[in-house]
């Protein structure tokens, strides 16, 4: 779809407070992306090894309002001249997606316009909208953060079909957790693909997990347990590190590589859309191009800065769903838990 498929032009703000970032953004129907702001709360939850969830909720207390007034100043637009306000209802942290849906909905009432709960994940989904040459419907979408690791038949804009995903943890989890058992500093998935790139042997060789099964389900959470072992068998210098972390993405990339492309082959699809935190992996993005493109097909990417949280896909998802009709009730909605299937299309 293009934004600018709608009769009238539809401006909205758009707030993202489902975890660890605080962030704004204005969406214009005919203009396009008009202003994001963005604040990550990574120096906060550092020394914690992990996101603090009532730390996070006070944050975006804070954060929320002045990344409003910046990003409406940044899009020169005044309130009146919305027509919606959307935020992210879940799934997320609970208390910190209530901060974002309570001042979502009063500044919507405020301001007497629509609300618009949006799903974190459609909004994922829906990023690489953004991009001049986005993806064309139907699709395939590998979702790859650190909740969720979902591959799903796109058919058009709420029309999405499970084709599979985790038993247990996410891929982002994966990387986050084992670059933990390394001793890399939160938030661990950039740090071990770091240490990934900078590795010069292959000492360590993790399983696959379900590459030798039929079917698109994944479970990583036997990787942990592996890396655990290496780690305790072995003293860890710099090098032997790197060799793990090389080993860690490897195990990781090529079970999300084998998992899309049975994908596309079982959909007949050729367009894939890799979205979500995991998706900025560089080598995931280099090896996905390759095996995509040897058959024919593309792949569709958000830009680097919209696959990891941001209120800028919380838009796109927003302007859709206000453009279909949809919005809120008074009711001020957040859910921690939220199945991408039970939306309705819009
Ligand atoms: O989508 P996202 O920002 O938040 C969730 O909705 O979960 O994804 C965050 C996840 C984290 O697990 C983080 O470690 C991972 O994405 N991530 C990466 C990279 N950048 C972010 N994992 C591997 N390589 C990266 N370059
Ligand atoms: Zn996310």
């Amino acid at each position: 779809m293009s934004l600018r498929a709608k009769a009238k032009t539809v401006r909205i703000l758009a707030l993202e407070s489902s975890c660890d970032e605080s962030a704004a953004a204005v969406l214009d129907s005919e203009q396009g992306l008009l202003a994001h702001e963005l604040f990550s709360q990574v120096e906060l939850h550092r020394i914690y090894g992990g996101v603090v969830p009532e730390l996070a909720s006070r944050d975006h207390v804070r954060k929320l309002l002045p990344l409003v007034k910046s990003a409406l100043k940044q899009a020169g637009t005044d309130p009146k001249s919305l027509d919606g306000v959307a935020y992210t209802a879940g799934p997320g942290l609970i208390g910190a997606l209530l901060t974002g849906a309570a001042l979502a909905r009063s500044l919507a009432y405020a301001w007497n316009i629509p609300a618009i709960a949006v799903h974190h994940l459609e909004g994922h989904l829906l990023a690489p909208l953004l991009e001049d040459d986005p993806p064309p419907f139907p699709h395939v979408a590998l979702l790859v953060s650190g909740g969720h690791t979902m591959l799903i038949e796109v058919q058009a804009i709420g029309h999405y079909e499970l084709l599979g995903e985790t038993r247990d943890d996410a891929a982002g989890e994966a990387f986050d957790k084992t670059a933990k058992l390394l001793g890399l500093p939160y938030p661990g998935g950039p740090e071990l693909a770091r240490m990934a790139d900078a590795a010069t042997g292959g000492a360590f060789i993790f399983p696959r997990p379900m590459l030798d099964r039929p079917g698109l389900e994944f479970s990583f959470s036997g990787l942990k347990t592996a890396v655990l072992h290496a780690v305790r068998a072995h003293e860890m210098t710099t090098a032997l590190k790197s060799d793990v972390a090389h080993a860690v993405q490897e195990a990781i990339v090529e079970t999300l590589v084998v998992k899309a492309m049975r994908a596309l082959e079982q959909t007949g699809l050729e367009a894939l859309v890799v979205s979500g935190g995991v998706s900025a992996n560089r080598t995931l993005r280099a090896r996905l191009a390759a095996a995509v493109g040897q058959r024919g097909g593309r792949v569709y990417y958000p830009r680097i800065e919209f696959c990891t949280d941001n209120a800028a896909m919380i838009a796109v998802a927003g302007l859709a769903r206000l453009s279909a009709g949809q919005h809120d009730t008074l009711a001020i909605r957040a859910r921690a838990q939220w199945p991408l299937n039970s939306l309705p299309p819009p």
